[in-house]
């Protein structure tokens, strides 16, 4: 251990600095992704249980052979399936995300049978067993086996050698059914549903399967509980969400620039595609994202291939849309105007929070208005990233897109007006 001995105070500093470098290195090449992910390191294989896609294989092959092909990659202009890493492509984001695990690692997400792996090399910290709840398809049975509270608090650590698995065939279907019949594992979307004065049975199973994690959400009692809530109890809108937070006065952290209480949106599909076009034709998200196909021998089954429907639009949208063609720049066209503005949005936002983090601390500040901006900060950064977080990049429901970016636009707009009044 040689190399270990210092012999002067010259050498001491010289030691310790070539070590801050090194770590600082380090450190930058773990912000500055390439766009393709570290190559993660393979995981122990799974062992074979009906949580297992590969265990249907025999009785179901056409599903589960679709259904496999979630491990592919590619990509699609706005959506698809390459980890590559937000923080670096909206730097904006950044300043968001100050303070929060987000602000650390914030991959584009793959496909389903990545669901585990993606959740043991993500960056972020995590609460405890709750985070596999919609990420492996192990979760019903342990909560089943060691109690709700307990799997949910237990650490994260030691529930991850527990749910092996990815979301799998068991999280849709009952493996008891001589059908296979749809049913739901997470017992919070009937909850949520139940809160807003609705039924289950108002919604359709081919896009409630999906809701049982393509829902925003947070825990209530974070650490003690971490139970999983939908905020739906005013309404599927960004604003109904923002509402029922401020109404039990929920944070996700403070954010240190700013000091404000915010909040972080996850993956809102199901509470976004309401209301829109598509569900006005009463269609479901199976019927974009799972279409009917024909295999080789003629006979028809349902496509499992959860991912972009881009990929297969004769299956998904001809019955409707002639011109694919057409459609499909339509899609892009409605993507990219929208990712402008959010992204136009978003670099404002970062310059209004570093202005207000800039006077806040003043001496003169006028306390009431500091507040009033950091009410303002909440507000925008939540709709703006309901749209940036939504995993559709507005093509779910482009009206309402829209709308959200705008009004975060104007919130933006007050919370910088505001912070000018800070100090007179
Ligand atoms: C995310 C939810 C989800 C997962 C996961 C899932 N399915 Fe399905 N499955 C569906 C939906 C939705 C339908 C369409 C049901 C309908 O239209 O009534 C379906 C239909 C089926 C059917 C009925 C026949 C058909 O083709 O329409 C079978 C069999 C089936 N799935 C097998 C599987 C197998 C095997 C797996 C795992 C490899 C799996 N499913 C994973 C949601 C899911
Ligand atoms: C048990 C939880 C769960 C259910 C149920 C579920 N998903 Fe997912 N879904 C996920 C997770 C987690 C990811 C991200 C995986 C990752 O990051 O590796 C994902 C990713 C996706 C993707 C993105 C794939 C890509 O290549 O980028 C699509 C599309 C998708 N899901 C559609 C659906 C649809 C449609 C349904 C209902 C039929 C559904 N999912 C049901 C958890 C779920
Ligand atoms: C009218 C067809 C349609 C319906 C219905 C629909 N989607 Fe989509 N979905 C799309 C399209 C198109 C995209 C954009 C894909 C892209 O950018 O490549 C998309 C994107 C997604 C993505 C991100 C995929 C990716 O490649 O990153 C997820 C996740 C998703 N949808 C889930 C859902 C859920 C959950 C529902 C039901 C609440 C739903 N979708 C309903 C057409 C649909
Ligand atoms: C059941 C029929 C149906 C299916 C299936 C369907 N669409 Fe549509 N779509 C419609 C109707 C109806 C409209 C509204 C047309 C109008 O108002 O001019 C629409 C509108 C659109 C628009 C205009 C955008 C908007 O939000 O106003 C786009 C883009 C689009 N569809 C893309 C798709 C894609 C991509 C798919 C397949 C993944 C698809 N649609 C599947 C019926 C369908």
């Amino acid at each position: 251990m040689s190399f270990l001995v210092v012999k002067n105070y010259r050498q001491l500093v010289l030691r310790v600095g070539l070590y801050l470098l090194a770590a600082a290195g380090l450190y930058f090449l773990g912000f500055h992704l390439p766009n393709q992910a570290r190559a993660p390191a393979a995981p122990p294989p799974a062992p074979m249980t009906e949580a297992d896609p590969r265990f249907w294989q025999e009785r179901f092959p056409d599903q589960t052979a679709s259904y496999l092909r979630t491990s592919e990659m590619e990509p699609t202009v706005a959506g698809g399936s390459v980890p590559y890493q937000k923080l670096t492509k909206y730097p904006f984001m950044r300043t968001m995300y100050h303070g929060f695990g987000f602000w650390f690692d914030f991959r584009e997400s793959r496909g389903h049978m990545f669901s585990a792996e993606d959740t043991l090399i993500s960056g972020r910290g995590k609460i405890g067993g709750v985070c596999w709840a919609c990420k492996s398809a192990d979760y019903p049975a342990l909560v089943a086996r060691y109690g709700q509270r307990e799997f949910d608090t237990m650490f994260w650590s030691e529930a991850a050698r527990k749910a092996t698995h990815p979301v799998s065939c068991i999280d849709c279907h009952d493996p008891a059914s001589p059908t296979f019949a749809l049913r739901l594992t997470r017992p919070w979307l009937e909850e949520a549903i139940v809160a807003q004065g609705r039924q289950i049975g108002d919604f359709d199973m081919r896009s409630l399967t999906c809701a049982q994690c393509h829902s925003e959400y947070y825990f209530r009692g974070a650490g003690t509980e971490n139970k999983v809530i939908f905020p739906w109890s005013k309404g599927f809108r960004a604003d109904d969400a923002l509402a029922q937070y401020d109404a039990i006065k929920f944070s996700d952290w403070v954010h240190p620039r700013t000091d404000a209480g915010v909040l972080k949106v996850q993956h809102p599909e199901f509470e976004f595609f309401q209301g829109s076009v598509h569900a006005r034709q009463g269609l479901t998200c199976a019927d974009c994202h799972m279409p009917r196909v024909t295999n080789a021998a003629g006979r028809q089954y349902t496509q499992h291939w959860l991912t972009s429907p881009l990929k297969h639009m004769e299956a998904s949208c001809q019955r409707c849309h002639s011109d694919l063609a057409a459609t499909r720049r339509q899609v892009e066209t409605i993507q990219t105007d929208l990712r402008t503005q959010a992204n136009q949005v978003g670099t404002e936002l970062a310059t209004a929070i570093d202005a207000l983090r800039d006077v806040r601390r003043n001496p003169a500040a006028d306390r009431t208005i500091v507040a009033e901006a950091q009410k303002l900060h909440r507000e925008a950064q939540f709709l703006l990233d309901w749209f940036l977080v939504e995993n559709s990049t507005g093509f779910h429901n482009a009206a309402e897109g829209r709308r959200v970016i705008e009004a975060a636009q104007q919130l933006t707009t007050r919370m910088m007006e505001t912070t000018r009044r800070v100090v007179r």
